[in-house]
């Protein structure tokens, strides 16, 4: 039998809950590049961008991309009217590619509605690259609504209050009745980002530091002794693994071939070291006959791994001197710009590997 939102008590109870996490935030708040300072009113802009560059990372990995899009595109407009392929760089990186084009319609539709960002969680939902979550983490933190968005670390939170017997996947309707029954009519906002910053710096998925938690009395898994045996985990799920080979041809004054990747598909857009495909059906042919130009080329010691949503990569990196004009489709990079070139995470690690290795 698994427990269930009644865990949570009376409105009296759930109230001081409230209580406990916004006194706990006005004390311990992170101090996020995108967040309003207190009593300042919350820019929607800024509150949007920062929730789509969070999206599946974390608030340290998403700071230096938060400030670079701010210093670049100050106004909704003027990301708006940056070309494409500037967002995509911008965004290289961060994994997701059709967050970056999601992003730029995003942005293109509120300039066209004047600049003004919808309060409704409905119509925040309509927009491009816009999903539940980010609805309701807008609603709440730009605009106060009372609306409970539930991340990965606020349905951990819930999971634990209410001790959950069954894995997340499996409870995703007691977890979202619960983060909705604890949402407060004032200071939605503040709530939700409190329970971000529990859920970042004390409700850790390993090694939780209940001792520091507001919420620890109110919590069911606390109270078992084993905060850390939840949530309930499904089993370890397995990635198909896919190989490829890249070519590092280098210039004898540093610079290297790359190439930039077709707008659809995986890493739309991104600059990639020319390559083979990425197949699990193991290598085929000759890999000298399909580098970009013809070189002596070498395998490096070691391999450069990658783990995608639907398959984990190996990739093999060769390396080979070639002077001359780039082929087709093809570009010189030097060193000095491969982090702003819009490599993608893969293939910066790739890079990194034949400048230490190559
Ligand atoms: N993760 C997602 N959104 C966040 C926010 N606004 N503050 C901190 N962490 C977050």
């Amino acid at each position: 039998m698994s427990a269930n939102v009644s865990a949570l008590g009376g409105k009296a109870n759930r109230k001081a809950i409230v209580a406990r996490t916004l006194r706990w935030w006005d004390r311990h708040r992170r101090a996020l590049v995108w967040r309003a300072a207190p009593r300042e009113a919350p820019d929607p802009y800024r509150v949007w961008l920062s929730e789509v560059l969070l999206q599946q990372t974390t608030a340290q990995a998403a700071a230096p991309y938060y400030q670079a899009f701010i210093a670049k595109w100050p106004r909704v407009e003027d990301l708006a009217a940056a070309p494409i392929e500037a967002v995509v760089s911008a965004f290289a990186g961060l994994g997701y590619y059709s967050r970056a084009r999601n992003l730029h319609a995003c942005a293109q539709e509120i300039a066209r509605l004047g600049g003004r960002f919808p309060s409704e969680e409905a119509e925040l939902r309509a927009l491009p690259g816009v999903g539940v979550y980010t609805a309701a983490a807008i609603a709440a933190i730009a605009f106060g609504r009372q609306t409970a968005p539930v991340d990965g670390n606020i349905a951990r939170i819930m999971a634990r209050l209410l001790a959950l017997d069954e894995p997340i996947a499996r409870a995703r309707g007691k977890i979202e009745a619960a983060a909705r029954m604890l949402a407060p009519g004032r200071r939605a906002g503040d709530f939700a980002q409190a329970l971000m910053d529990i859920g970042a710096t004390i409700c850790r998925p390993r090694n939780p530091d209940c001792p520091s938690c507001p919420l620890a009395r109110d919590c069911g898994a606390f109270r078992t002794g084993s905060p850390e045996a939840y949530p309930r985990r499904l089993g370890a799920k397995a990635r198909p693994r896919r190989e490829g080979a890249v070519f590092f041809a280098r210039r004898s004054d540093g610079a290297f071939l790359a190439r930039r990747r077709p707008g659809h598909g995986l890493l739309a857009s991104t600059v990639e070291l020319p390559g083979t495909p990425w197949t699990s059906a193991g290598r085929q042919g000759e890999l000298a006959d399909v580098g970009p130009v013809t070189a002596s080329w070498r395998r490096l010691p070691g391999t450069v791994e990658q783990v995608f949503t639907h398959f984990a990569l190996t990739l093999t990196v060769y390396a080979g001197s070639f002077e001359g004009r780039a082929p087709d489709g093809h570009f010189w990079v030097t060193p000095e710009a491969v982090g702003e070139a819009g490599f993608s995470s893969a293939m910066r690690k790739a890079v990194e590997h034949a400048l230490r290795r190559g």
